[in-house]
């Protein structure tokens, strides 16, 4: 997928699911209580000027500033934006290869679920290393995929039946660079840019629930959206059917997800 069709893609799904990203994660919940916005929020340990690259409807905004931070959102998606907005966040529009900030403008700069999607991440992380001052840090919460429970298998074994059957044009192709999805490539992209190692940690966060909860949860992934109706209700309507079968004894579908949490700070600039 080229670059334009890519963002023009994320701003149609987000006009269209607003704020799908902190219904879906806001609720989640690591094994030490804290859900995966509150694991990247405590990532960064003193008050400063924090930037949310691809910040969404602002939901770690909110806790960013609650925790004493001078925090500022960019997001492509002006839908999205618009919900920051409402909650008082600052946040501009803007794409992550070319941010719309001064050099050394942050101290430090998060992104929760949005690094592993992007295209051109060179760029970004060359971004990223002009607007942090030296010495910044930047922490990232990166999807690592289901951690237990069967549900999400489930999920993946309907959601790949219904694809074999629809055109091409009801499916996107992969989002992103796969080199986020771990420590030495994230390093493989991130050192050109001047950032020293990354740390890198992988926590599980719970979201089991209600069966409408679960379907709430794993149905947020890109890959529904270019679906027709018909597609797309047959899959709910099969997952909706098998996953019951699935309950625990308290009746509740476990769903455990992993995410990655990598640290790292800028030691040198780059080019
Ligand atoms: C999965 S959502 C995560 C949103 C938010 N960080 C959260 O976790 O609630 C991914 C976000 O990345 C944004 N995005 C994707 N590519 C981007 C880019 N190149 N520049 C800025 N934002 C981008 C999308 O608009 C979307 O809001």
């Amino acid at each position: 997928m080229t670059r334009s069709a890519q963002e023009t893609f994320f701003r149609a799904f987000h006009a269209s699911h607003p704020a799908v990203t902190s219904r879906a994660f806001g609720d989640g919940r690591s094994a030490g209580g804290r859900s995966s916005y509150e694991l990247l929020r405590d990532e960064i340990a003193s008050p400063g000027r924090v930037l949310d690259l691809a910040c969404g409807d602002g939901f770690l905004l909110e806790l960013l500033a609650a925790a004493g931070h001078q925090a500022i959102g960019v997001d492509l998606s002006s839908v999205d934006l618009a919900l920051a907005r409402q909650r008082s966040a600052a946040v501009a529009e803007g794409r992550a290869q070319q941010l719309p900030f001064a050099d050394h403008a942050f101290d430090a700069c998060v992104s929760h679920m949005a690094f592993m999607l992007m295209t051109d991440i060179d760029e970004v992380a060359a971004e990223l290393a002009r607007v942090l001052r030296p010495g910044g840090q930047l922490s990232l919460v990166l999807g690592g995929g289901p951690a237990g429970g069967e549900a999400y298998a489930l999920f993946g074994k309907l959601l790949r039946e219904i694809l074999a059957e629809v055109p091409a044009e009801q499916r996107i192709p992969r989002l992103g660079d796969p080199r986020t999805r771990g420590r030495a490539g994230l390093d493989e992209i991130l050192s050109p840019a001047g950032f020293s190692p990354v740390q890198w940690r992988t926590e599980e966060i719970d979201f089991s629930g209600s069966l409408d909860q679960v379907w709430d949860f794993v149905s947020t992934v890109y890959n529904l959206f270019p679906l027709a109706e018909s597609a797309s209700s047959a899959l709910k309507t099969a997952f909706l059917a098998e996953a019951p079968a699935l309950a625990a004894p308290d009746g509740l579908i476990p769903l455990v997800f992993q995410v990655h949490l990598a640290s790292t700070r800028i030691v040198h600039k780059g080019q």
